[in-house]
């Protein structure tokens, strides 16, 4: 079991820790944080979203409505580990694309001083939360944005890494990846695929991003970089999206 302890509350555990036990933990730090998660999932669930973001493409998003709350969100310690591969530098800036309550802002905003990070959300509700919350931690740099990625009038701040965890249907993911082609052509960018979809369409249609380590095996997250220069203008495979 992963001990929770409010003078670390987002542990780098140096130890096999099962996906249950991270969910328990992180359910733990949710409550720690006064993230009303569990009541704002119910009503969303029996009433939808009322606070769409602005300028959203109209079409259905995948909200994921209903889902259990641990599911639907990536652990702590899993952020924590995470980030402690990326070894983020001052000064620079992660995103996360689809970032619901924006739990790796609160990691960053606490262990990674200096960082900046801003997490995308179509729910306002669950910005409204995070922001809420956020706002007694008085983090600098860290910011949760109402916005839909899929959007025509949308495009991702330019950064340094980006965190995508299966956030929305294939046709959203697929036009994010292709903003985050046109940012890769001005700067390098780092992406972190956690979940199967998005990891598929990675992998079948946009040959400009590589696995940063290929020797590492499947884990729950597949950290990309840019493959070449030249990859990111070279023409895309005209496979079907799912
Ligand atoms: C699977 S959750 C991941 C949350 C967070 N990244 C994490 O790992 O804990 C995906 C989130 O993306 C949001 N989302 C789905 N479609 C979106 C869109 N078009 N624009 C912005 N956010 C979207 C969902 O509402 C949901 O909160």
């Amino acid at each position: 079991m992963i001990k929770f302890e409010a003078s670390s509350p987002y542990p780098l555990c140096d130890y096999v820790y099962s996906e249950s036990e991270a969910k328990a933990h992180a359910a733990l730090v949710d409550a720690w944080l006064g993230l009303q998660t569990a009541s704002i999932e119910v009503r969303l669930a029996q009433q939808g979203c009322r606070l769409r973001a602005p300028h959203a493409s109209g079409e259905k998003q995948e909200l994921w409505f209903g889902l259990e709350v641990q599911q639907l969100l990536t652990p702590y310690v899993e952020i924590r580990s995470l980030l402690s591969k990326l070894e983020p530098q001052r000064g620079s800036t992660i995103v996360d694309l689809g970032a619901a309550y924006g739990r790796m802002g609160f990691v960053i905003g606490r262990e990674y001083p200096g960082v900046n990070f801003v997490g995308y959300e179509y729910v306002g509700e669950r910005v409204s939360e995070a922001r809420r919350v956020l706002a007694k931690l008085r983090y600098d740099g860290i910011s949760i944005e109402h916005a839909d990625l899929a959007s025509a009038e949308f495009e991702p701040v330019a950064a340094d890494v980006y965190f995508l965890y299966d956030y929305g249907t294939p046709k959203a993911i697929e036009k994010t990846l292709h903003d985050l082609r046109r940012l890769s052509k001005s700067r390098p960018i780092t992406l972190v695929a956690r979940g199967r979809h998005c990891r598929y369409l990675i992998e079948t249609r946009h040959p400009w991003l590589q696995k940063k380590d290929p020797t590492i095996g499947e884990a729950r997250t597949t950290i990309y970089v840019v493959a070449s220069e030249k990859s990111v203008t070279a023409e895309l495979p005209n496979t079907m999206i799912p």
